[in-house]
């Protein structure tokens, strides 16, 4: 084998994947009426932006080779309600920032969250049944299909629900094509898990417990951690609802399901590496114990040799300013 290790020339020939900046996506955290991007402290370099600062960093990221950003509404405070009715806001703080976007960044692809928990009192994804113990899921989707068309309306070129109710894919892609949507893409959190490695982004968007009694539970609607097959069942029932591409979340943790669902399917495939996969990388590096940008680096390579065509991940925009010097990693 040493044959083919022998110089990095021969390394190059022989690599088999690489992340450009155009493989992946930034998340972004918006919130009204900030003066400063305000850091979020369990996410080290990752802010929350008012629209305004929201369009300048969509212009660096686009000069800098990112093509897509996916947005969180960050912090709603006001009008939250167990209906989640600010999500159906036509003049909200997502429509109105992805409208501003659209206009002055017209190329850059706008990925609009479909799920209710920014705006659900409760922090749930959905609404809650009558007897108030889970979320009443046909009428979760019949809010979810119209916050669908409304993020369409306002720009949005792909949707993408996260918040794992069945049948909602199918649901999003009638609603979406009687509206006239139906270039809009489907992005479907397929294989979205009940993990722990959401924790900084509850932190981000404020949909923690607002009471702060520990970690809301989602095992009702999110996947159980030890349940491959069942994540390929869940993900192929979105492709059959016409989901456009497929989402494995979190990401490294989960490349067995990612690599699984590669030989499964030809539709393409997304991976999210998420809040607590981040922080993790950051704390352990600030600590001195890993070497921050190969970890970082290799942790995204990870997932795209698992099988993932286009990575979401908090670390896209400093991987895409390094690359101005490099064409890719790996
Ligand atoms: C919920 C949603 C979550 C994330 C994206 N959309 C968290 C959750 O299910 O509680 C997590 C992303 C991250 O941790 O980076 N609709």
């Amino acid at each position: 084998m040493r044959r083919l290790r022998g110089s990095a020339g021969i390394r190059n020939l022989m690599r088999e994947c690489r992340v450009g900046a155009d493989d992946l996506v930034m998340p972004l955290f918006i919130k009204p009426g900030l003066t400063e991007p305000e850091p979020i402290a369990s996410m080290p370099g990752i802010s929350r932006y008012s629209p305004e600062q929201a369009l300048a960093e969509c212009r660096t990221l686009f000069a800098w080779g990112i093509r897509a950003v996916a947005l969180f509404p960050s912090s709603i405070t006001a009008g939250k309600d167990a209906q989640g009715t600010g999500a159906l806001d036509d003049q909200g703080l997502i429509p109105n920032t992805v409208r501003r976007l659209k206009a002055e960044v017209p190329e850059l692809l706008i990925i609009g969250d479909v799920a209710l928990d920014p705006y659900t009192d409760h922090g749930h994804d959905g609404v809650l049944n009558a007897e108030g113990t889970g979320v009443d899921n046909d009428a979760t989707v019949a809010i979810l299909e119209r916050m669908a068309v409304l993020l369409a309306e306002a720009g949005c070129d792909w949707v993408a629900p996260s918040d794992m109710m069945d049948g909602r894919v199918g649901a999003i892609r009638r609603t979406l094509d009687q509206a006239g949507f139906d270039s809009t893409v489907i992005l479907a959190y397929a294989a979205k898990f009940n993990s722990g490695y959401y924790g900084p982004f509850r932190e981000a968007v404020g949909s923690d417990r607002p009471s702060g009694e520990g970690y809301l539970d989602k095992s009702g609607y999110q996947l159980s951690p030890a349940n491959a097959r069942e994540a390929l069942r869940d993900a192929l029932l979105d492709e059959a609802e016409g989901a456009d591409i497929l989402m494995v979340k979190p990401a490294g943790p989960y490349l067995d399901i990612l690599a699984r669902l590669r030989s499964a399917t030809a539709t393409p495939l997304a991976a999210y590496q998420v809040s607590g996969e981040y922080s993790q990388i950051q704390a352990a590096s600030r600590c001195g114990w890993l070497e921050y940008e190969r970890i970082r680096d290799e942790s995204v390579l990870a997932i795209k040799r698992a099988g993932a065509d286009l990575i979401l991940t908090y670390f896209a925009k400093e991987i895409a300013q390094g690359l101005q010097e490099k064409t890719a990693i790996g």
